[in-house]
């Protein structure tokens, strides 16, 4: 497996906390999981996919109970499956507020799987120290990977503005809640940034046409909802650098939603977090937003059951295409998958408008 830009020497904290700890399984609450299938039984393989645990540190030894039994669960269900998935990705927002104690606590519940983990930055676990202690942990905030035939490229798509970053606040924690509220006006777009942008072109840039690229980020590389930055900046350079290839996929967590979408050669699929579910922006009257913009329109299965879009799911990879199959916790099953007619992925359940709830129908 190749691993760039930098691969950690030697043993890190990681591995410690790999072997720390006891932890328990006992809650109800949710994980995701990928199959990824080729047509060549050979290539088939399934990588599991948790995301958004958002550990909440309160005082001493106390955290969150809510948001630590969704991670143990999924940590549990995922040693469980059969066949054992070959990695497991982690989606970002592992902490609430990015503290030592958080992304401890969080490392720890981590280490308990006994498969190799990758990480992706979220907005939560940086802006405290700039992912410094996050890296310490976890190791490179941008790398690729290659695995049967499939190329991986995770990104920290959740950068911004050097100004906001820098010599907007008068401290550190100030920074973090600053970015950490949803709705704020005093946040920042994420942008993948100049950087990663021209490593991103280096390292696909040999690849033939014809290899199935997955790329993990935390923000969608897309323009969804500004306000909550469910959103991305500079997502139609990364996007243009991503067209020429037959087949892309670009997951990510950050919304805690079902969304999916095509643009061109590129197919979006949210994962759902194993924290909350975010309403769907359209439903939250107060604000504008560009939702509009999708070229796919979406519904939730029903906005009113308190853990609608979070739950798991399977992920068929045939031809390159990614077929999302989302198990929920409180609602129907549902698929969202590439229709080769219309060109775009579709929810085979509720892709018609007549079967779609409408959001806010109970107020
Ligand atoms: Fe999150
Ligand atoms: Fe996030």
């Amino acid at each position: 497996m190749r691993r760039t830009p930098e691969t950690p020497a030697g043993p890190t904290r990681r591995d410690f906390l790999r072997t720390a700890g006891a932890v328990v399984a006992a809650s109800s609450l949710p994980l995701s999981t990928i199959e990824l299938a080729f047509a060549d039984p050979h290539q088939s393989f399934s990588f599991a996919y948790i995301s958004d645990s958002h550990i909440q540190h309160i005082k001493g030894t106390e955290f969150v109970r809510s948001w630590d039994r969704g991670l143990i669960r999924a940590v549990a269900e995922t040693n469980l499956l059969t066949p054992k998935p070959d990695f497991v990705m982690f989606g970002g927002d592992l902490a609430q507020l990015g503290t030592r104690a958080e992304l401890d606590h969080g490392a720890e519940m981590l280490a308990k799987l006994d498969l190799e983990l990758h990480c992706v930055m979220g907005e939560h676990d940086y802006y405290l120290d700039l992912g410094e202690y996050w890296s310490e942990l976890f190791g490179p905030q941008h790398y690729s990977f290659d695995h049967k035939g499939v190329h991986f490229v995770v990104l920290n798509s959740i950068l911004t503005h050097d100004e906001w970053t820098h010599n907007r606040w008068p401290s550190a924690e100030q920074r973090m809640l600053e970015m950490a509220l949803l709705d704020n006006p005093n946040g920042s777009p994420f942008m993948v940034g100049e950087t990663q942008r021209a490593w991103l072109a280096k390292d696909i840039e040999g690849l033939p046409r014809d290899t199935p690229l997955v790329v993990f980020s935390h923000s969608p590389i897309q323009k969804l909802f500004k306000s909550w930055n469910f959103w991305t900046d500079d997502a139609e350079q990364v996007q243009a650098l991503l067209q020429p290839f037959d087949n892309v996929n670009v997951v990510y967590g950050h919304v805690h939603q079902i969304q999916y979408n095509q643009i061109g050669n590129i197919a979006f699929h949210s994962v759902m977090a194993t924290s909350w579910p975010w309403p769907y922006p359209q439903s939250y009257s107060q604000l504008s937003n560009t939702m509009p913009k999708l070229t796919v329109p979406m519904n939730r299965a029903d906005p009113f059951f308190e853990r609608d879009a979070t739950g798991w799911q399977m992920i068929d990879l045939e031809t390159g295409r990614v077929a999302m199959r989302y198990t929920l916790n409180n609602n129907t099953d549902r698929t969202v998958a590439f229709n080769p007619i219309t060109g775009r992925p579709e929810d085979t359940l509720y892709q018609e408008p007549g079967s779609r709830i409408p959001p806010q129908v109970r107020f």
